[in-house]
């Protein structure tokens, strides 16, 4: 009666509100969710106990930012929790299963989902022009509707293959994304970031036909323990639809199977001497990445058909090794070959502040985890050293990180002043950058492209546009001068 009367008084609603009962029941909500306002519940927990290193505003500080849309150990619901009540513990990130119960831990990724969701996870729409220093651009959506496209390569002027990562091959001919997934493909271990990775198209399909294939592939689970996981790589060919004819070309041996559910690498490419290089990440056991008796953390070469090259610098090397072309890598999301030299070029994700840009050449060793430019996420230091005799040194690196992701050198005429530069795309800072290579230097570096998604794959279309791979929503846009 009294809060009736006090609220009656209050908003002199007498005259409005007749009954009793709705002001009792209106009093009621409003301390209601006053106090929710107050008091969230994923917000309180959240600054008391992940505040002091993934900071207030959830932005990162000691560690990394929870609402970039960079998931490096998962990026469902399921993987974050289980990140919050186990840790991460050879990262720093601490285990919450003592003293926090499933359902703070519940209430915390819905607050972190909130949080992402207001920074604008969701970027601008797509716009028709963009202008450059070189070119004013048109920007066409090629495809929409992908779920994580990681991949695009072209087989012919009207048919691309794009992958998903979740295990699906998608065909767009004439421009038009088939409803019906390419059926039959390779079972793919679709969790954290595996899944269906790279395609390529072999440079003489015309005459064979093959098509290859990088994902992540996991073992039978043994009593029931987490299956281990490793990237794998197969080719087949597509008839009717279908993928048949597989051949698996390269398996690493089972004992070097990891648990782990991150850095996978994996881009294909073939240079003009016919040999396919792959990448394969450090599969989170950075120190694995100097050992070459290991698959983890390298560049691998191997002929077409899956053979391994007598002039492979660990040919002599146990079977794991012989593979190997080059070492101390640690996750190599974007590999490219020189149009003029043949060389090959890739960039990898390195630590906070440690992405790089390497010329890869046989038997060399790129320093991971011995030398890097990065720390941790948590801000610790991995290695004082940045340099030491007998490792490789980056042509370029990020600091910070950008995330790269996706490599393409440039090759046609229709953007006549881009040919043989090297386009890289940045799944983190949202772009794709345009870099001038002289010999085994960078002379220039421009943005192109940025602010309206993750990308994870650029390419050269056999109709000289330039294809990026957004992420998220899944879009690959088609770049083309504007003639005017
Ligand atoms: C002592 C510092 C510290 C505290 C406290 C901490 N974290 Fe972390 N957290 C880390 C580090 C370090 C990582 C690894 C980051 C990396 O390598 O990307 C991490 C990773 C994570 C990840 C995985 C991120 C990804 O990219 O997949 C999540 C999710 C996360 N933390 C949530 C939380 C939550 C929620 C809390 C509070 C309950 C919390 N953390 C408290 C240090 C901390």
């Amino acid at each position: 009666m009294v809060v009736y009367k006090l609220l009656s008084k209050l908003f002199g609603m007498k005259s409005v509100i007749q009954n009793q009962k709705y002001v009792l029941t209106f009093a009621f909500l409003t301390i209601l969710s006053f106090g929710c306002i107050a008091q969230p519940k994923g917000e309180t927990i959240y600054l008391k106990n992940c505040a002091q290193c993934h900071g207030s505003d959830l932005n990162g500080g000691n560690a990394t930012s929870l609402i970039d849309g960079v998931w490096q150990y998962g990026d469902e619901d399921g993987y974050i929790s289980r990140n919050i009540k186990f840790g991460i513990p050879n990262l720093g990130m601490p285990s919450y299963e003592e003293t926090l119960s499933d359902s703070d831990i519940r209430a915390l990724v819905q607050y972190i989902r909130e949080s992402e969701n207001k920074v604008g996870a969701t970027p601008p729409p797509i716009p028709e022009k963009i202008e450059t220093m070189d070119y004013d651009i048109n920007v066409e959506i090629f495809v929409e509707g992908l779920e994580i496209p990681w991949a695009i390569d072209f087989i012919d002027k009207n048919t691309a293959l794009i992958t998903e990562r979740p295990g699906r091959l998608r065909i767009v001919k004439n421009g038009i994304l088939q409803d019906e997934p390419v059926q039959n493909i390779p079972e793919v271990l679709n969790e954290g970031q595996g899944g269906l990775l790279d395609v390529a198209i072999d440079p003489e399909y015309n005459e064979n036909g093959w098509i290859y294939l990088a994902y992540s592939h996991a073992l039978k689970s043994q009593n029931g323990d987490r299956p281990l996981a490793m990237t794998r790589i197969v080719r087949g060919k597509i008839e009717n639809n279908t993928w048949t004819n597989q051949e698996v070309l390269f398996e690493a041996p089972h004992e070097n199977y990891r648990p782990t559910r991150h850095h996978y690498g994996c881009r294909i490419v073939f240079d003009p001497w016919g040999y396919l290089y792959f990448s394969i990440g450090e599969r989170g056991y950075g120190f694995e990445a100097q050992d070459v008796s290991l698959v983890n953390g390298k560049v691998h070469r191997i002929n077409k058909d899956g053979s391994i090259p007598e002039s492979n610098p660990f040919n002599f090397n146990d079977s794991a090794g012989k593979t190997i072309y080059s070492y101390g890598n640690r996750n190599i999301q974007g590999m490219a070959i020189h149009p003029v030299t043949g060389q090959l070029w890739a960039t990898e994700h390195g630590p906070m502040g440690g992405d790089e840009l390497n010329l890869i050449l046989p038997g060399r060793n790129y320093g991971w985890e011995t030398i890097t430019y990065g720390k941790n996420y948590n801000g610790t230091i991995i290695t004082e050293e940045t340099h030491r005799p007998g490792m490789e040194q980056p042509v370029l690196y990020w600091k910070p990180s950008i995330a790269v992701c996706g490599l393409d050198f440039y090759c046609s005429s229709l953007f006549k002043k881009w040919e043989n530069k090297l386009l890289v795309g940045a799944l983190k800072y949202e772009e794709v950058r345009l870099l001038d290579i002289e010999e085994d230097r960078v002379m220039h570096d421009q943005i192109i492209f940025k602010g309206y998604g993750r990308v994870r794959d650029v390419s050269t279309g056999p109709d000289g546009a330039i294809y990026i791979v957004l992420n998220d929503p899944g879009t690959v846009v088609r770049l083309t001068p504007d003639k005017n």
